[in-house]
Parts: C-alpha cells; sequence; structure tokens
C-alpha cells in the first residue's frame, strides 16, 4: 500500500476547516500527510485541528494559518508563512470556494466579485504563489501536485440559479487543463475534483429541502461521503497519481454522466 503513502509528505488545504476540505484534510493525514489548514477564521481552524486530535488522525502533524484567500496579497502570505517552516510542498488543494443563489433578474454585481474572487483567481494566484515550494519537491518521477476542487455545477447545467458559481468552476476546470501543460515540464501535475453532492455547509439547505429526491435520481442512489472525497484526493497526492495531468475527475455516484 506504499503506492499511497504521503509519509513526511506536506500538503497545503485551503478552506480545510469544514466541509470538503476537512474531509480531503482528515483523507491526507491518514494518509502519512502533514497538513496545513487554512481558512479565514483563525478560531474556526483551532476547531478542526481540535476534531482531528479528538479522532486521532495525527493532528500533531496539522498547522492552521488563517487567511483570507479571496484577496492575491493573503495568497502570497500563506505561500510565505508556510515557506518560513518548510521548504518543499507536495500537494496544495485549493479548496475553499463560495456559492450565490439569486434569479437572473436580481442577481448583483457583488455576486461575480465574490465569487470568481474565491473560486477562479484564488487558485490562481496560490498555485504561482507556492510554485518555488512545488517546484522544490517535484521530480520526474513523483510530481508535486496541484488539486483543484471544482463542481458537477461546472461540468453541466445547474438545476439552480447560481451563474457565477457554476461559471466559476467550469471556469476552474479549464484553468487546470491550461496549468496542467505549462506545469507538467516543472514536474507538477494539476487535476480538478468535480464533486456532486456533500453534506456540508454549503450545500445544508439544499439538501435538508431535496436530499432525498436527489440521491434517488444518482445512479449509485446516495449522497458523497467524507471517504469518497477522502480516497480521490489521496489517489491525486500520492505515487499512484503520479501519471494523472489536466483530469477533471467528477466524484458524483454518476450524476454529471448519466443524470
Ligand atoms: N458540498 C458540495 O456538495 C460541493 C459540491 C461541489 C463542489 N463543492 C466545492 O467544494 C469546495 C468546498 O465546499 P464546501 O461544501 O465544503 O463548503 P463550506 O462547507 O462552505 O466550506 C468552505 C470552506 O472555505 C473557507 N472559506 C470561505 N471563504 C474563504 C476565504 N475568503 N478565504 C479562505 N477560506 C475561505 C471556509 O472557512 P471560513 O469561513 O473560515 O473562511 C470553509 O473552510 C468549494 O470549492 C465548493 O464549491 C462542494
Amino acid at each position: 500500500m506504499d503506492l499511497f503513502d504521503l509519509s513526511g509528505r506536506t500538503a497545503v488545504v485551503t478552506g480545510g476547516s469544514r466541509g470538503i476540505g476537512l474531509m480531503i484534510a482528515r483523507g491526507l493525514l491518514s494518509a502519512g500527510a502533514t497538513v496545513v489548514l487554512s481558512s479565514r477564521k483563525a478560531d474556526a481552524c483551532e476547531q478542526a485541528r481540535t476534531d482531528l486530535l479528538a479522532d486521532g488522525t495525527g493532528a500533531d502533524r496539522v498547522r492552521a494559518v488563517p487567511a483570507d484567500l479571496s484577496r492575491e496579497d493573503e495568497c502570497l502570505r500563506l505561500a510565505a508563512v508556510v515557506g518560513e517552516h518548510i521548504d518543499r510542498v507536495h500537494v496544495l488543494v485549493n479548496n475553499a470556494g463560495a456559492t450565490w443563489r439569486a434569479p437572473l433578474a436580481e442577481f448583483p454585481a457583488s455576486a461575480w466579485d465574490k465569487v470568481v474572487d474565491l473560486n477562479l483567481k484564488s487558485p490562481f494566484f496560490l498555485t504561482r504563489a507556492f510554485l518555488p515550494l512545488l517546484e522544490a519537491d517535484g521530480t520526474a518521477d513523483d510530481p508535486a501536485r496541484v488539486i483543484n476542487i471544482g463542481s458537477i455545477d461546472g461540468l453541466r447545467v445547474p438545476s439552480v440559479p447560481n451563474y457565477s458559481y457554476s461559471a466559476s468552476k467550469a471556469a476552474v476546470h479549464h484553468l487546470t487543463r491550461v496549468l496542467a501543460a505549462e506545469l507538467g515540464p516543472r514536474h507538477v501535475t494539476v487535476n480538478a475534483v468535480a464533486p456532486g453532492p456533500f453534506e456540508t455547509k454549503m450545500m445544508a439547505a439544499t439538501l435538508e429541502a431535496r436530499g432525498e429526491e436527489i440521491a434517488a435520481a444518482s445512479p449509485l442512489g446516495r449522497i458523497g461521503r467524507p471517504d469518497d472525497m477522502a480516497g480521490v484526493a489521496v489517489f491525486l497526492a500520492s505515487r499512484a497519481g503520479s501519471y494523472v495531468t489536466g483530469a477533471v475527475i467528477p466524484v458524483d455516484g454518476g450524476i454529471s454522466t448519466t443524470c
């Protein structure tokens, strides 16, 4: 199983304080990595560390660096703070994200700025800021990894009016391919994961209102589980995923490909 072993590796997970980021952080920790979590709220990052300690998933290997990653200066600061303590990063997970729903006629300009700043510009700024640390780790046989968290809403037309969100996710999928072409020769892979429905704060209202219906309509008949997200992240981060780049992997129980 050393194919999936991440011992001695460092991973940075944005939006790692809860939801899908925490699912991924837990998976990478279980595989042996040291994890740096980042989100805006220091207390939420600390709570995540406490939760990881409580379930024994290697909390001694977790650090938290709060940052508002919707701003480029904060993306640069996060990379600088991480670089003060370590000289190489194996995996950067660009997961922090936000959504906005409003009818077409009322959809405000601020919903474009907020969502595009965090969901699209931030993965670009973070990847560029972390590049020296990623290149310090990557080799031809075992490249460093960037994992962007997209969405099935960027693969097919969503059923809700989230114009800036679905457009930002389609764009991050394409940015993934563009950066994969450029960074492959520099020994960094760039892939995207496109999650279907997972139980998180972002999805709480939708799943409360329509969770059973959404699950029943999917080929596998259920909502995503934490292990589903941990599994794909460990695969992409480990030696098992070292020949995969420029891919957009739906982890959605088959919704985007069959429904
Ligand atoms: N849940 C799903 O079903 C689903 C489906 C498809 C795609 N996704 C994608 O998965 C990713 C995670 O979503 P989630 O469902 O886990 O959402 P969530 O529960 O709302 O978590 C969002 C995370 O991002 C952090 N965050 C928000 N704004 C930030 C900012 N400006 N700077 C830094 N961190 C920030 C939050 O912490 P703070 O509040 O402390 O900043 C939190 O840790 C997103 O990219 C989302 O689009 C989710």
